[in-house]
């Protein structure tokens, strides 16, 4: 039998890359950022051993309903499209098919709809690449990656929310029935309102700090709750959240993950909580 190992909120500003200066990517820094990234060292020497991490992004945005990545190998670059000087990243990448369908086909029984993206030559967008890069640099796990059906926009936060807590439940049931230990990922920041220009160096840690103090309080208020064993509340307080700090959960990953979890009451570990080009991130987690 499969199982749910636990889930992650993994943030994915290409900085966070930039700072660590990987090989594949060819930018290059002094650093930065750096109580995100030591976040994410003692969040990857946290994690349980996992087979495959199933990701939802939402950067792969798909405006009619929910796509999953259904070719084994990816290998391509990706560069962002907002900070071209900070990622530019030389990726390759395995995507475990089987569960990608079995998600797919519990997903679509349940009425929403559903494509499996089977285009070689795809793209992965770089909120996928950034989070199981911090997740996992050695990337010798397959992903199972989820797109963000931007319903928020379309439609309002509220449908958004339903077809998230759906696509949480297919997920959940195939990673059960799966014979895979499953690491579930939600990659997107909490507030996420951007300063609108950049420091002329921009690992330059004098001009970083949260856009304002609104945004701040929506972010402690959300830690609070994760820190608290508080989930469900979360999904509850999520339009107002999405609406009033611009948040990035807008995309369905913190929903979708939270309910794939089943709503945990234990509280879950913060890791980090830092600011880059202004937006709210916290590096946190329920591992069993
Ligand atoms: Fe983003």
């Amino acid at each position: 039998m499969g199982s749910i190992v636990g889930g992650v909120i993994a943030p994915h500003p290409p900085h966070l890359v930039y700072a660590e200066n990987p090989p594949q990517n060819e930018a290059h820094s002094e650093g930065g950022w750096e109580v995100l990234r030591w976040g994410y060292e003692r969040l990857r020497a946290d994690l349980p051993d996992f087979d495959v991490m199933v990701l939802l992004s939402p950067h792969w945005q798909t405006y009619v309903g929910t796509h999953f990545l259904g070719v084994p190998h990816f290998k391509n670059k990706s560069v962002d499209p907002i900070f071209p000087n900070l990622f530019r990243y030389n990726y390759e990448l395995d995507v475990d098919v089987g569960l990608a369908e079995a998600i797919e086909a519990k997903a679509r029984k349940a009425g929403l709809v559903t494509r499996m993206m089977r285009n070689p030559d795809f793209r992965v967008d770089y909120g996928t690449i950034v989070s199981a890069h911090l997740l996992n640099p050695a990337w010798d796990k397959p992903i199972v990656g989820l797109s963000s059906q931007r319903s928020t926009h379309f439609y309002s936060v509220e449908v958004m929310q339903e077809q998230a807590l759906a696509l949480a439940a297919a997920t959940r049931k195939a990673c059960l029935e799966s014979d895979q230990r499953c690491l579930l990922v939600a990659s997107n920041s909490l507030s996420h309102r951007h300063f609108t220009t950049e420091a002329a160096l921009p690992e330059d840690m004098s001009r970083e700090h949260v856009t304002s103090h609104a945004m701040y309080l929506w972010d402690m208020k959300m830690i609070g709750l994760l820190k608290g064993g508080h989930s469900r509340e979360m999904v509850d307080v999520m339009p107002e959240f999405i609406n009033q700090a611009i948040s990035e959960a807008d995309g369905g990953a913190l929903s979708w993950l939270i309910a794939a979890l089943d709503y945990p009451s234990e509280p879950a570990e913060v890791y980090a909580y830092g600011n880059v080009i202004g937006t709210g991130n916290a590096v946190a987690g329920w591992l069993s």
